[in-house]
C-alpha cells in the first residue's frame, strides 16, 4: 500500500498527507497491500517521519497493514509511534508493539506504562483535542497522520492539521478507497520520479487548547 504522511500537531509545524491515485482513490480493503507511490515518494515519507516528532494511524491500518512507522529508507530520528485502537483490540504480535521505537496507543480502555510502550486513556468525547492535549503535554509537538481513510478525514474535518501533503501517483487503480477531500490552498507541485507532490496549508487551523 502506500502511505505518505502528514498532518498534525499543536503550535508547530502542521503537516498532512497521503497517497492519492490518479483517479481519486487510496490503496485500501482487505489485504490491500499495493504501494501506490514510486521509490522517491516513499523515501520521502521515510524523511519526512523523521523530520517530526511522532507518527499516526487509524486502527484498521495498523491491522491492515501491520506499519513499522520507523525511519528505514532515510538517515534519521525514528518518530514515536502513535495509533488510535479505542477497545484494544489490536493484536500485540503487530510490529507497532515491538516496543523497538516509543509507541503511545490511545484508547477507551487503560493509561499503563511499560518500557516504550504507553497506552493512554481518552474519554469518548473530544477525542482527537484529547490526543493532542495528551501529545502537547508529553512535548510531542507535531504529528504526521498517515492514515487510512476514516482517521485522515476525522483530521482534516476537526481543523486540527497546518499542512497536507498529497502525493499523487501516475498508477490508476480499478478499486480502492476515496481519497479524502479537503479544503486548503495549493501551496506547490512537484515532481517526484512520475509522482506528482502537491502541499496545501490549511487557512482554517484550529487551535489546540491546553486543558
Ligand atoms: N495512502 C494510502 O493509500 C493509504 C494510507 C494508509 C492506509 N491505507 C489503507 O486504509 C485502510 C484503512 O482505512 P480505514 O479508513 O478503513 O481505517 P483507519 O483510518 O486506519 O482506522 C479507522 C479507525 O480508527 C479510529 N479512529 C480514527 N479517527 C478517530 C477519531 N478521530 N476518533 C476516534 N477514533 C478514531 C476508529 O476506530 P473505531 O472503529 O474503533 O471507532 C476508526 O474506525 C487500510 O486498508 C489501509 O491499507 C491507505
Amino acid at each position: 500500500m502506500s502511505s505518505e504522511v502528514m498532518q498534525t500537531i499543536a503550535e508547530k509545524r502542521r503537516v498532512d498527507s497521503k497517497g492519492r491515485l490518479r483517479n481519486g482513490l487510496i490503496a485500501g480493503g482487505p489485504k490491500d497491500q499495493r504501494w501506490i507511490s514510486n521509490a522517491v515518494s516513499r523515501q520521502l515519507v521515510h524523511r519526512w517521519r523523521s523530520e517530526e516528532d511522532s507518527v499516526l494511524v487509524g486502527y484498521r491500518t495498523a491491522l491492515a497493514d501491520n506499519p513499522k512507522l520507523n525511519v528505514r529508507d532515510w538517515t534519521g530520528r525514528n518518530p514515536i509511534r502513535i495509533v488510535i485502537d479505542k477497545n484494544l483490540s489490536l493484536p500485540s504480535t503487530l510490529h507497532l508493539f515491538d516496543k523497538s521505537q516509543k509507541t503511545i496507543v490511545f484508547n477507551l480502555e487503560k493509561d499503563t506504562e511499560h518500557d516504550n510502550l504507553s497506552f493512554v486513556k481518552l474519554n469518548g468525547t473530544d477525542f482527537l483535542s484529547q490526543l493532542l492535549n495528551q501529545l502537547l503535554s508529553r512535548g510531542v509537538q507535531s504529528v504526521i497522520v498517515e492514515g487510512g481513510q476514516a482517521t485522515l478525514n476525522s483530521f482534516l474535518q476537526s481543523g486540527f492539521w497546518d499542512e497536507a501533503r498529497v502525493i499523487e501517483s501516475s498508477s490508476t487503480f480499478l478499486d480502492g478507497l476515496e481519497a479524502p477531500r479537503f479544503e486548503g490552498k495549493l501551496l506547490s507541485t512537484t515532481f517526484l520520479a512520475g509522482d506528482k507532490l502537491h502541499l496545501f496549508q490549511n487557512l482554517k487551523v484550529k487551535p489546540v487548547v491546553l486543558k
